[in-house]
């Protein structure tokens, strides 16, 4: 990854050490299917419109919407300043930004279609100069990613650095299929054309500034690193808990169910970001790697001792922030006798040196008492404390907290005297809040993710190795999710604003505390 800018020690006045890791953005096109869809309208425009703002688009840049409504250019531009959740249209620069919009019909089957649209492109990128470089973003539903891949590879679209072409790339989101079988056809597909410096497996949690922060945190200071392991942690939890409920996707979610929606992609890049072995270097390759190691290393969900280590629950009715909200089978798309879970606990086991016997509790669950998004790494008791016959209790143990959201922090808190005549201990913090020092205002996900695809940098996309082991991982606990006999029985229900089932509430009172 190249420098632009650095600085060993801060700069002067306590500047902090950067590395913009940026490099110089190549003019290029950026192909959006799926044009006239949510995503696009509440993700994508406003961070392509973002980064224009911020200067941050590659110059020259052309934005092309495909989808398969009849629409021109001028009906589109209309459509996204409708849909798109902020006031776009009423903000001063967005005309200016508009004139990079194009809309472009598309029947994804087609072949036809595509071979208009790469007519189309190579026109447009010789008036453009765009210098035939182009981004292919899928923002369609998971099913009609190898139909649009297979078509732009027989359309010549994806091959790269042909005569008059610049480089190709190709985003996906998650899923990136619904279970191992399918994540490997869907690869094939894709690498029938593609090749994998090519794809970009988006996961907006690896986007989170708070969640990058984690590697700064390992690896950036000497004094954690001896304490990350075994001897000294007890036991980690990682909490993506969420108010909102299913909304407006229960046609997705609903096949989906929480263990695919976030554990096989969000839970588990946490997992590795906490317990990866420290990388050789600050390079995509080499982060993957050890990240890819640590998933290969997670104990199978099938070996003995395993049968409490799952609780699955689906919400009931209840209520959000006083508001009276429906139970998940009532929601609109939701079979009423569904068994789909919308919260998990999976207790999980890496065999490697480091982590033996250390359990990582990952959770999350939609419905519940707040958004809350955080890393918990307890530390042990001290192994013999000289204060517990004096205070007649016992002594706290340490803990590390990275609020990821809404508290983006780091804590850690300690035990410390209470100023006294009496020997009181009380637990205490040491507390970082990560916007305090803010530089203006911060990328959100998707304009991250965007810019690191328009510089070719994958460090923080998922590598085809890594989806494969996750997916490994996770299909027996998918199997006893979707086929055991005693099904019914397993899936706990909670009420909508609680912190889920009975059976996780003291690991959720302990964890959220
Ligand atoms: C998405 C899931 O990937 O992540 C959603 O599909 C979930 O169901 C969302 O709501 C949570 O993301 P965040 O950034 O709000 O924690």
């Amino acid at each position: 990854m190249e420098r632009i800018e650095t600085s060993d020690e801060g700069g002067p006045n306590g500047a902090p050490a950067c590395s913009l890791l940026a490099k110089d953005l190549e003019p290029c096109q950026l192909v959006i299917f799926g044009a006239t869809g949510d995503l696009t309208a509440r993700k994508l425009i406003p961070a392509l419109f973002a980064l224009f703002r911020g200067g941050n688009l590659p110059k020259p840049c052309s934005i092309i919407g495909c989808g398969r409504t009849a629409l021109d250019n001028d009906g589109f531009r209309q459509r996204l300043a409708e849909n798109s959740p902020a006031d776009l249209a009423g903000h001063p620069r967005w005309d200016e930004f508009t004139s990079f919009l194009h809309y472009r019909t598309v029947q994804y089957e087609a072949p036809q279609s595509y071979g208009e649209l790469a007519a189309f492109l190579k026109e447009l990128d010789k008036r453009g100069g765009t210098g035939g470089n182009t981004i292919f973003d899928l923002a369609v539903p998971p099913d009609v990613y190898p139909v649009i891949s297979a078509q732009l590879i027989d359309a010549g679209l994806a091959g790269e650095n042909d005569v008059g072409r610049g480089w190709t790339r190709i985003i996906v989101e998650k899923p990136f299929g619904h279970d191992l079988a399918s994540a490997k056809v869907l690869d094939a597909a894709l690498h029938r054309g593609f090749s994998e410096q090519q794809i970009f497996r988006i996961d907006h949690y690896l986007a989170k500034e708070t969640v990058q922060n984690t590697m700064m945190f390992r690896f950036a200071n000497s004094i954690f690193e001896p304490l990350w392991n075994r001897d000294y942690i007890d036991h980690v939890g990682i909490v993506s808990a969420e108010e909102l409920g299913v909304g407006t996707r229960a046609g997705y979610y609903d096949r989906a169910g929480v263990l695919r929606d976030m554990f096989q992609n969000h839970m588990l890049q946490l997992l590795a970001m906490i317990g990866m072995e420290p990388p050789a270097g600050f390079t995509a390759e080499r982060i993957r790697d050890e990240k890819t190691r640590l998933l290969g290393c997670l104990r199978p969900f099938t070996a003995p001792g395993q049968e409490d280590a799952l609780v699955l629950g689906q919400y009931g009715p209840g209520r959000i922030k006083g508001r009276a909200v429906a139970g998940y089978r009532r929601e609109n798309g939701v079979r009423a006798d569904s068994l789909t879970p919308t919260f998990a606990m999976l207790r999980v086991y890496l065999d490697n040196r480091r982590w033996q016997e250390v359990p990582f509790y990952l959770i999350s669950g939609k419905r519940m008492a707040r958004k809350d998004t955080r890393l918990v790494i307890q530390f042990k008791e001290v192994p013999h404390s000289m204060f517990r016959e004096v205070i007649g209790g016992k002594v706290g143990a340490n803990r590390l907290t990275f609020g990821i959201f809404p508290d983006e922090e780091i804590n850690l808190s300690f035990q410390a005297k209470v100023p006294g005549p009496r020997i009181c201990l009380r637990t205490t913090d040491l507390g970082f809040k990560y916007y305090d020092d803010a530089f203006g205002p911060l990328p959100t996900a998707y304009e991250k993710v965007l810019l690191d695809c328009m510089q070719g940098e994958q460090m923080f996309f998922w590598r085809q190795d890594g989806v494969e082991l996750a997916w490994a991982f996770l299909d027996p606990v998918l199997e006893i999710c979707e086929q055991c006999d005693d099904r019914k029985a397993r899936l706990k229900f909670y009420e909508a604003g609680s912190w889920g089932p009975e059976e996780a509430r003291g690991l959720m009172d302990d964890l959220m505390g």
